[in-house]
């Protein structure tokens, strides 16, 4: 509580300044920050849904004109461009870091374990800054565009929409070793899921929730081989899996070879943005190990929370718009003297 007073209060007198030198300097044009400033602005991160209403306001429609186009061609894309938001924001913060090439300065996080061979989209982000850097040069960031991509490859997917807190610069460095750390592997532990999303001050319900990112998607056989075949080093399968969705699993996802044979994280419902992940936990059918122990795991909040969202989509939707958010408020470069907007997503302005 002292914390957010003591924050309140000098919030208060900035905002007192600003009136007050406004007032006396009549000259000073304020226009670009926004009629609200600072009042909008996020009280711990800076972000604000208006940040580019007068600098970029087509820029949302620009993102999802190009996510319509690209989605149509592959639909898959949706759930490609939601799992980039998150790569991004657990390594670093929210800053484009997941978007840097290899090169004299950068060691791309692309390489990294969970991303490798895995991460998709780069090409649509690509083609989304291209459109924005002809629209509204040097504006719209990396990041920024990274959190609409997400968002609106929701809302084309149908799932539910939410206000997106903007105004995040990106940051001129990559972390392999942050993104190696970070990244929840498949085969986690109930215990270790909640520890990594807590590092990013996301809680047990945040867990709960953002895990609905898998009702769209697919995933490769090697993310869910241990499952059918060793799960607990003894040479067999996942007991907690339902026999025929195991026996179709098996088919896709043989003992040795095919680690790049994927299936749907959602059988039920691949492409729709729906409550069928949370559906297909309960009976007995979710694909990764990380899927499955949010119910079978022994923590009852989260089980309990995957039962409610099971029943009660407009529940879901409501909690997963409002961890969307949280998600894309970890740590974001903010300020003029942080960080940058990048006019190529995969490289730093300065590089040469
Ligand atoms: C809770 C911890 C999580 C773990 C252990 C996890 C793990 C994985 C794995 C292993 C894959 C498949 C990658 C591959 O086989 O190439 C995947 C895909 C995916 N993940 Fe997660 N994930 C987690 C959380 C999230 C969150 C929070 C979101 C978004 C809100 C998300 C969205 C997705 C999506 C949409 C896909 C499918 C991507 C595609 O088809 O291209 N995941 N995840
Ligand atoms: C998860 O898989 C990795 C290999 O990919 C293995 O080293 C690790 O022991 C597994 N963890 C658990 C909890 O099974």
């Amino acid at each position: 509580m002292g914390f957010s007073d003591g924050y309140l209060l000098s919030l208060t007198t900035v905002s007192l300044f600003f009136s007050l030198s406004i007032a006396f300097f009549p000259g000073y044009d304020t226009h670009f920050m926004g009629p609200g400033f600072p009042y909008e602005a996020h009280p711990l991160t800076g972000l604000c849904p208006e940040y580019y209403q007068f600098t970029c306001p087509q820029a949302d429609k620009i993102v999802i004109s190009v996510l319509k186009e690209a989605i149509a061609k592959d639909p898959r894309m949706a759930a490609s461009l939601l799992r980039l938001h998150f790569h991004d924001c657990i390594v670093q913060g929210c800053d484009a870091s997941v978007l840097l090439d290899d090169s004299h300065y950068i060691v791309s996080e692309k390489n990294a374990k969970p991303n490798k061979n895995s991460l998709r989209g780069f090409e649509v982000i690509d083609q989304i800054k291209e459109q924005l850097e002809e629209a509204c040069p040097s504006t719209v960031s990396c990041a920024d565009i990274i959190a609409l991509a997400a968002r609106g490859s929701t809302v084309l997917s149908g799932g539910p929409t939410w206000e997106l807190p903007l105004g995040r610069k990106v940051s001129k460095t990559a972390s392999l070793k942050g993104a190696n750390a970070n990244i929840p592997p498949p085969n986690s532990t109930i215990q270790n899921l909640i520890a990594l999303f807590a590092r990013q001050g996301l809680d047990q319900g945040d867990l709960a929730t953002l895990s609905g990112g898998h009702t769209i998607g697919v995933a490769r056989c090697v993310n869910f081989k241990q499952r059918l075949y060793n799960q607990n080093g003894d040479k067999k399968p996942d007991e907690t899996l339902e026999r025929s969705f195991y026996y179709s699993l098996e088919r896709v996802c043989p003992r040795t070879g095919g680690d790049n044979n994927i299936s749907p994280l959602d059988y039920a419902s691949p492409v729709k943005f729906d409550n069928y992940y949370y559906k297909s936990i309960l009976a007995q059918r979710g694909l990764l190990n990380s899927d499955e122990v949010l119910l079978t795991g022994k923590d009852q909040f989260v089980a309990g929370l995957v039962k409610s969202y099971a029943e009660d989509e407009a529940l879901f939707f409501d909690h997963f718009s409002k961890s969307m958010v949280k998600m894309g408020q970890i740590n974001p470069l903010t300020g003029y003297n942080q960080g940058e907007v990048r006019k190529n997503c995969r490289r730093v302005n300065d590089a040469f």
